[in-house]
């Protein structure tokens, strides 16, 4: 591996893995770094699908609906040409994987079997069973294994990413690490780094569907050091997740997809068994407020839905946050075979079996549509991706990349459900390409790179280990990261406004504050988990503070950012051709005007210096708002 220029990719789920094999198959070597066995990386945990238009349901699908779908589902903040160039390859993605030797679920005719999905009108997800994220991963794990096995890619495993090492020039030559079992301290140099580092769900403490290790550590430690974050503010709240004691579980949109329906009792101090309630005693609420799309609604829209007949109507099932979803008038054996790895989760975690008596559920941190931010090259001819550049993926640190669900590239304001799979999976293929023409015009290698920039690496991060280590600091970093997501959940969530988030960012200062005076329980030089986790902790209260900053700054509701201060509501009652909702249209459109702008965030001192972008709405315009009634 020696002589060949060498790539490190930190991260091994589905982006990490697909860029990977894409780097390898160019001829170039990579050292993959990951926080625990890549096996276990949290795309393992995505649940109900991944979409791409095969209309094996004769619904006259198209690739031109699937982008309509996404741009309009993300409030058309997202630049169009990368979108339309995922619609256009996904068919050809779910190919490979089945070459691959994944096992998607199959029609009885042997066709690749589609459900339904929110925010679309056609069944477009392929999945297999309810545990597609796993399938896909192990799919591509496999093929990363050969080339492992004939020794053009290493993996690091129980190694955690600190910092970039940047030349003179800003160019990324490297990174420190720190092996989780050791707690040695290292350098490695690269010719570049891609960053495949997933979501940072658990800035929200447990209220989160996200693996404990979704701190968004990583990618805040890129900011720190220059790289642009984008849309910070835009986090998704999944709307169907089970409440458990130590943390909050997906419960697939699959189940409402599948058929599966929100309810809540029409009379809020109906204690009933559920079972027991009948028909006309139960008030349907996404039916009757969305007839169009009813139960699946984008998860935004019923998100939303959920926090108004609880906080707002008190209509929670026993006056709690909670709502039902309802499988227990489908099949049980075809609910069984859709749908049963959700079933037997909830089975084991909360004591009741979902085909006899209806999930609680509530909505939850899930998914961060922003990330780092990351450039891209139109082709002119095609409206998409010019497949090959060394700019699509590229950070503003020249050598550093982004892929995943730590980049920001595809999903605007609010993510379609199983659009993730398919960019994890996409965004990780072009990201391999890219790396793979940037390492063919790179002029110097990191080899040249003085070893001092390495050096003062390793020193800067060894003394901060050694300060936790020896410090005898008060504060308790896992309680401080109860109040972190206490604070988050509460304040910075599904609903926001100004005071609250000002008051929200005053109370994240003080926590940073205290944060410097973490004592750690465990001194321990080997395997010592809470040094880790102080760190990440340490970060997770700075990058919730940039997300609150962001929030703050926009004044207005956009997919999951929702400030009702600065809401256009659609006249009820009206559609398109009604002077009242060309009226609405109106002034929608001026909104856009100044809001449909990339956030970028910048570390500037202590804070962040806060822009704006203009976004490319060259293939969809935004003529028609978001209504799903
Ligand atoms: O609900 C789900 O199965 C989650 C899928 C996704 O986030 O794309």
């Amino acid at each position: 591996m020696k002589n060949r220029p060498l790539v490190i990719v930190i991260g091994g789920g589905l982006g990490g893995l697909w860029t990977t094999l894409r780097i390898v198959e160019a001829g170039f070597s990579v050292e993959l770094f990951s926080l625990f066995e890549v096996k276990r990386s949290h795309s393992v945990c995505a649940q109900g699908g991944i979409n791409a238009v095969l209309d094996t349901k004769g619904q006259r699908d198209s690739v031109r609906q699937h982008l309509i779908d996404t741009v309009k589902g993300g409030s058309y903040l997202a630049n169009q040409p990368p979108i339309q160039s995922m619609c256009e390859e996904a068919p050809g993605l779910i190919r490979t994987f089945e070459r691959m030797g994944v096992t998607f679920s199959r029609t009885p005719e042997g066709l690749m079997d589609l459900r339904l999905f929110g925010g679309v009108k056609n069944k477009r997800t392929c999945f297999a069973g309810a545990s597609t994220g796993q399938q896909l991963m192990y799919g591509v794990d496999e093929q990363v294994r050969r080339h492992e096995a004939q020794g053009s890619v290493h993996k690091r495993e129980w190694w955690e990413f600190l910092s970039l090492v940047l030349d003179n020039n800003g160019h990324c030559k490297g990174i420190i690490a720190f092996n989780l079992h050791s707690l040695e301290v290292r350098a490695f140099r690269a010719d570049a780094v891609v960053m495949a580092t997933g979501g940072m769900g658990k800035v929200y403490g447990h209220r989160t569907t996200n693996s404990t290790n979704s701190t968004g550590a990583a990618a805040f430690r890129c900011y720190l050091q220059g790289a642009r974050f984008a849309n910070a503010e835009f986090f998704q709240f999944h709307p169907t997740a089970m409440l458990g004691d130590d943390k909050t579980r997906l419960m697939s949109e699959a189940a409402r997809g599948e058929g599966g329906r929100l309810w809540v009792p029409k009379r809020p101090d109906d204690s009933r068994d559920p079972r027991s309630i009948p028909e006309n005693e139960r008030f349907y609420f996404l039916e009757e407020w969305y007839p169009s799309y009813g139960n699946t609604v984008p998860r935004d829209v019923a998100s939303r839905a959920i926090w108004k007949i609880v906080r707002e109507q008190g209509q929670g099932v026993g006056g709690a946050d909670k709502v039902y979803l309802d499988l227990t008038h489908l099949d049980k054996k075809f609910v069984t075979a859709r749908l049963g790895a959700i079933l037997d989760i909830y089975r084991k975690f909360h004591g009741s079996d979902p085909l006899e008596s209806p999930m609680e559920i509530f909505p939850s941190a899930h998914y961060a549509m922003g990330g780092l931010w990351i450039n891209y090259e139109k082709d002119e001819q095609s409206g998409g991706l010019k497949y090959g550049s060394p700019r699509n993926h590229a950070t503003n640190i020249p050598g550093l990349y982004a892929c995943g669900e730590c980049d920001s590239g595809y999903h605007g304001a609010n993510r379609l459900g199983a659009n993730s799979l398919l960019s994890a999976s996409f965004s990780g293929r072009v990201t391999g390409e890219s790396v793979a023409t940037y390492l063919q015009g790179l002029e110097q290698s990191s080899n040249e790179t003085p070893s001092r920039f390495f050096a003062e690496g390793v020193a800067r991060e060894q003394a901060i280990n050694e300060g936790l280590l020896k410090s005898n600091g008060h504060e308790n970093p896992y309680r401080l990261h109860d109040e972190l997501g206490a604070l988050m959940t509460g304040k910075v969530g599904v609903v926001r406004d100004n005071p609250t988030l000002d008051l929200a960012y005053d109370e994240l200062l003080a926590l940073e504050q205290r944060s410097r005076s973490v004592g750690l329980g465990d001194r321990c030089g080997w395997s010592n988990q809470s040094l880790a986790e102080t760190r990440q902790v340490q970060e997770m209260i700075r990058l919730s503070a940039v997300i609150t900053r962001c929030a703050r700054a926009r004044d207005e509701c956009r997919g999951a950012h929702y400030k009702p201060e600065f809401r256009l509501t659609i006249p009820e009652g009206k559609f398109p051709g009604d002077p009242e909702f060309e009226a609405y249209r109106e002034a929608w459109k001026r909104k856009n005007d100044k809001w449909l702008k990339t956030t970028l965030a910048e570390h500037d001192g202590d804070g962040p210096r806060i822009s704006y972008e203009a976004v490319d709405t060259s293939i969809i315009p935004p003529e028609q708002p978001r209504d799903y009634r």
